[in-house]
């Protein structure tokens, strides 16, 4: 069959469809309009036309495909105007639509994001590892000897007894137990992750929660760098306006030590039931590393020194958003992630 021949015989073969269903159409539009349509092959065969004539026959292609279009949009009308209530789907294509259920970060999620950003825009990179973890990595290496009180004082959850002990991660330190046993300074790393530690469930307590710690370690890093770095981010989280104060404390891997409060993100400052009336809020632990935990991660504490610093993504979380019960983050409860919608 030449090509002007092919072309009757579709053409035919549209005129001679019958479309009364939603179902035809859809076969209609196939067969002559879809992806792999009958007219498409002939628009191939055009190169097999002698050169002179490719302009004639391509004017007949074009004209039968503008009648395939045609034709689609009239059964189109004519299926949709179909009110009769026969087999023909009925589609109302002016309906407006029906609004799709996005869900929303969860707030924690939030939060770490943002610690996350406010660091990187100084240089930290994020560091992660195992929540299952052995003695070494969560105590060991960080300078609590064994036996020593300050075990307990994490409320450790154990999963193996004795030789490999193995536990609970109860804080992310030993993620940074890992970069360093892992690479040479300059480190500047975050951990963000979940922790666990063996409390009873109230308000204020659970069984885990999550952490953000950070690890700076290079030539000539002193105390003053810490505490700059710590104002850098209580701004950027809290605004311009927040202050932060340090106090003595006391950390088995880090020396000195101190703890970081805040000053109230509600009252500013001036004392309210949030604040207790201090006009303060505990945010965060933070210290120098101690040489000891350098030199057990195989970092030559004659040379490099360092800062660390935690804090709880609850917490900062609770101030951010006012969140009264710890253990809504964890509940799933609708009405309380449904909030955070327009958080980000
Ligand atoms: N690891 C400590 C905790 O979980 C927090 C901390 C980190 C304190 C680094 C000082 C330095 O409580």
């Amino acid at each position: 069959m030449g090509l002007k021949e092919k072309i009757e015989s579709i053409r035919s073969e549209m005129n001679a469809f019958k479309v009364a269903s939603a179902e035809e159409l859809e076969t209609f539009r196939i067969r002559f309009l879809g992806s792999k349509n009958v007219i498409k092959d002939l628009y191939r065969e055009m190169k097999e036309v002698p050169k002179e004539m490719r302009k004639d026959f391509g004017q007949l292609i074009n004209a039968l495909k503008n009648e395939s279009e045609e034709a689609f949009t009239s059964f189109k009308n004519q299926v949709g105007s179909d009110q009769s209530g026969g087999a023909s789907e009925k589609i109302d294509l002016s309906r407006p639509g029906e609004e799709f259920p996005l869900g929303s970060r969860h707030p924690l999620s939030l939060v770490r994001n943002e610690i996350i950003e406010i660091f990187s825009r100084i240089g930290f990179n994020v560091s992660e590892g195992p929540e299952i973890e052995d003695d070494w990595h969560n105590f060991s290496a960080l300078n609590f000897p064994p036996e020593h009180p300050a075990r307990d004082m994490q409320d450790t959850f154990f999963i193996e007894k004795g030789e490999n002990e193995m536990a609970l991660r109860t804080h992310t330190s030993s993620v940074q137990v890992r970069v360093m046993e892992n690479s040479q300074p300059p480190i500047r790393t975050i951990s963000p992750g979940r922790v666990y530690r063996n409390e009873a469930i109230s308000a204020r307590a659970h069984c885990f929660f999550h952490q953000v710690e950070g690890l700076y370690i290079d030539k000539d890093v002193s105390f003053a760098d810490l505490k700059q770095t710590l104002q850098y981010f209580a701004q950027e989280l809290f605004g311009k306006k927040a202050k932060i104060r340090l106090r003595p404390s006391y950390f088995p891997f880090t020396e000195p030590s101190a703890e970081v409060d805040v000053s109230c993100t509600l009252c500013n400052g001036k004392g309210c039931n949030v604040c207790k009336y201090t006009g303060w809020l505990e945010i965060l632990g933070c210290g120098m590393v101690d040489p000891a935990v350098l030199k057990s991660s195989g970092i030559d504490p004659h040379t490099y020194s360092g800062f660390a610093f935690g804090m709880g993504i609850e917490r900062i979380a609770q101030l951010k958003y006012r969140v009264g019960d710890l253990r809504l983050y964890s509940e799933n409860d609708i009405r309380f992630l449904d909030q955070f919608k327009s958080a980000y």
